[in-house]
């Protein structure tokens, strides 16, 4: 049987596994997983990607310091990033290792492609490499010799390559992008790689000689295949394309790339003409979000300012840390993270906001109805606006939505009494919590994508037909 539903395909990066995750990575990928849920309440058939990336001369000299071998040593951080998105309840259809036979299956498949296409040649190639980046940089770009980003000093290296003819891309490139073929959002992001095309585009290697832990190439086994090059083809590689044709035609294109600011030029430059190339659909949208900062500064492993976000779900529970995420910073900006401004958030939104409603609500449920609202509807479409902008990415601004629906039902219970009211108008507080109710449920429901448990735990015991005092959602933190 052939499935009728509308697909949506949604990746993040994959994470080097250099080191364990920090708040960033745990950032982008909490977004994804806020939207694939948000597509599976629409009832489309979602398959949502991560995974880690596992080659390459950092993840070797990152082993090698840590004194194992690379296989062991990957193994062991993958594992880690997996653990802590299931800490986060982050549940990706697929968690895709570059070190996976069936990528490597699929890059060696995809790279013999490429050299039929014509599109690629030998020659020599002398620059300066950045390890941190993974990636050749100008002289332009570093001070006092040092690149800004990772603090250290680039190889020159002068070797014999493989190149990919990128330049011939430019102007296909800039059609497609400018035409919002390929969507890139926000804006910002879209000038900025537009006229990054428009100054002329270079062709670049895509094979490394010295580069020992990486992925041969078919018809040269003395290089390695540019760790860039691999890891952009996991998109394809993750959903069959050669292990599972028929999966890959069904996903492919991507839907929904979503990604760090950085890491642009690869996924909308380097990526979408590797694909044109051996012919295959460009992804439909790219959204680059901003940096979390730590006082101003990136968080990065470089700066070593980070933050373990499994710290921040023992203490605070996973749907904490996933609204504050989205909460704080507008989706697409950078912005300022601490536990502080956590604690401030779980304190005031989560427990003085929606866990006071919610237990407000069914206290009195308790003790004036004994414990059964009876039949409560829920309104059938949501008016708040809130859906509307978790499906355009503003997660921020849905969530402020809800929030006000939960402001304006605090206040109506402020103004209403009920305590006095039931008193001398039974009736009218049974309208009053039936009208809670039905707000709280609907409430839940919006919720569900970004706060998974709480919305389950409040529908679980409004449905339940017999409400007494459940725990408190989110117990105040001093
Ligand atoms: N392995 C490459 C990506 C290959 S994708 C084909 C890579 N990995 S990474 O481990 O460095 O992860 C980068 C991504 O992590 C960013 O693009 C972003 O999604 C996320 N973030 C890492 N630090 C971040 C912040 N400080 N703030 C927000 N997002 C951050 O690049």
């Amino acid at each position: 049987m052939t499935d009728e539903r509308k697909k949506f395909y949604i990746t993040t990066p994959i994470y080097y596994v250099n080191d364990k995750p920090h708040i960033g990575h745990a950032y982008t990928t909490i977004a994804a997983d806020v939207v694939a849920r948000l597509h599976r309440q629409l009832g489309e058939d979602v398959f949502f990607l991560t995974g880690t990336d596992e080659h390459g001369a950092k993840i070797a000299a990152s082993a090698e310091k840590a004194g194992k071998s690379p296989q062991a040593f990957v193994d062991e951080i993958s594992a880690k990033y997996s653990l802590t998105w299931d800490q986060l309840g982050i549940a990706p259809d697929k968690f895709i290792r570059t070190t996976d036979p069936e990528h490597k299956d699929a890059v060696k498949v995809f790279l013999e492609k490429l050299k039929a296409s014509g599109k690629i040649y030998e020659g020599e190639y002398e620059g300066l490499y950045c390890v941190g980046h993974e990636a050749f940089i100008k002289e332009s770009e570093l001070v006092n010799g040092v690149c800004l980003d990772h603090k250290t000093k680039p190889e020159k290296i002068r070797e014999q390559n493989w190149f990919f003819k990128l330049s011939e891309y430019q102007k296909i490139l800039e059609e497609r992008i400018s035409h919002d073929d390929l969507i890139i959002r926000p804006p910002t992001r879209k000038n900025e790689v537009l006229s990054f095309i428009r100054q002329g585009l270079e062709d670049i290697a895509i094979s490394r000689p010295n580069v020992k832990w990486g992925i041969p190439l078919p018809w040269d086994k003395s290089q390695t295949v540019y760790v860039w090059v691999e890891a952009l083809f996991n998109y394809c590689s993750a959903i069959g394309y050669v292990s599972d044709p028929e999966n890959f035609q069904r996903y492919w294109p991507a839907d929904l790339q979503l990604l760090g600011k950085e890491i642009i030029k690869f996924h909308c430059i380097i990526g979408p003409a590797l694909l044109l190339a051996i012919k295959e659909e460009l992804p439909k949208a790219i959204f680059a979000n901003g940096f979390f900062t730590l006082g101003g500064e990136k968080i990065s492993k470089t700066v070593g300012n980070i933050i373990d976000p499994n710290d921040w779900v023992a203490k605070y529970g996973s749907d904490a840390v996933r609204y504050f995420v989205l909460r704080e910073v507008p989706f697409g900006q950078d912005g300022d993270v601490s536990e502080e401004k956590l604690k401030v958030r779980y304190n005031s939104d989560l427990a003085d906001g929606l866990g006071n409603l919610f237990s407000r609500t069914t206290n009195m449920i308790e003790k004036y109805l004994d414990g059964d609202v009876g039949e409560f509807v829920s309104p059938p479409k949501d008016l708040s606006g809130a859906s509307d902008a978790f499906y355009n990415l503003d997660f921020s601004e849905g969530l402020v939505l809800i929030w006000k629906e939960i402001a304006w039902a605090n206040q109506l219970i402020d103004k209403a009494k009920p305590w006095e009211l039931v008193k001398t108008d039974p009736e009218k507080v049974k309208e009053l919590l039936l009208n809670l109710t039905a707000l709280l449920y609907d409430i839940a429901k919006k919720l569900a994508p970004v706060l998974p448990e709480t919305a389950q735990k409040i529908k679980e015991i409004l449905e339940s037909g017999d409400i007494r005092k459940p725990e408190p959602l989110f117990k105040k933190i001093s």
